[in-house]
């Protein structure tokens, strides 16, 4: 289960219910998708086939379609991060720069662990360190940045409309060029 650390005063939230509410108060869906469905070697192995990767998406294939009914969302795909990655710590490193993007950033964790740092409405900065079956949706134009965890690994569903609507915009006030 996913929580919450405010950057500020370190004040937590941990309970399933309270963390679910209190990122709905941010416009932020949050959904627990259990993990149980997928054999060892699709959670565990971070070299997967194409057929591998598909396999995956397959088996949330109802979840995916009834989310990205509500919210429009219309293809997905998986992200592997480990040390196995080339150029991992130059990766991270950009993905630490705060940003946003024109649609929402839909990330399912399948294996690993991340920290989204959000900017709450009030703007307060927040972690949400996410486990596996920890699904998020952050509205487009919420400024964020990723960390990954000390296990230095995650497998993610990416859910979105369209590759440009996920580009990163690192100014805040930039005007998107579409
Ligand atoms: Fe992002």
């Amino acid at each position: 289960m996913a929580y919450i650390t405010f950057l500020d005063t370190k004040q937590q939230i941990v309970k399933g219910n309270e963390v679910k509410e209190f990122l709905s108060t941010q416009d932020v869906i949050y959904e627990k998708w259990s993990v149980d469905r997928l054999d060892e070697n699709l959670k565990k192995n971070y070299s997967l086939t194409a057929e591998e990767k598909q396999q995956i998406i397959e088996a949330f294939r109802a979840e995916i379609d009834d989310l990205s009914a509500r919210r429009g969302y219309k293809t997905e795909d998986i992200v592997v991060l480990s040390d196995a990655t080339p150029n991992l710590d130059a990766l991270l490193d950009k993905f630490k720069e705060e940003h946003h993007h024109t649609d929402d950033e839909v990330r399912f964790c399948v294996d690993g662990h991340g920290i989204f740092t959000l900017k709450g409405k009030d703007g307060r900065y927040f972690d949400i360190v996410m486990e596996p079956g920890d699904l998020i949706s952050v509205p487009a134009y919420t400024r964020h940045w990723f960390t990954l965890c000390e296990d230095r690994k995650i497998k993610c569903i990416r859910i979105f409309v369209t590759p440009a609507g996920w580009e990163a915009i690192y100014e805040e006030n930039e005007v998107p060029a579409n």
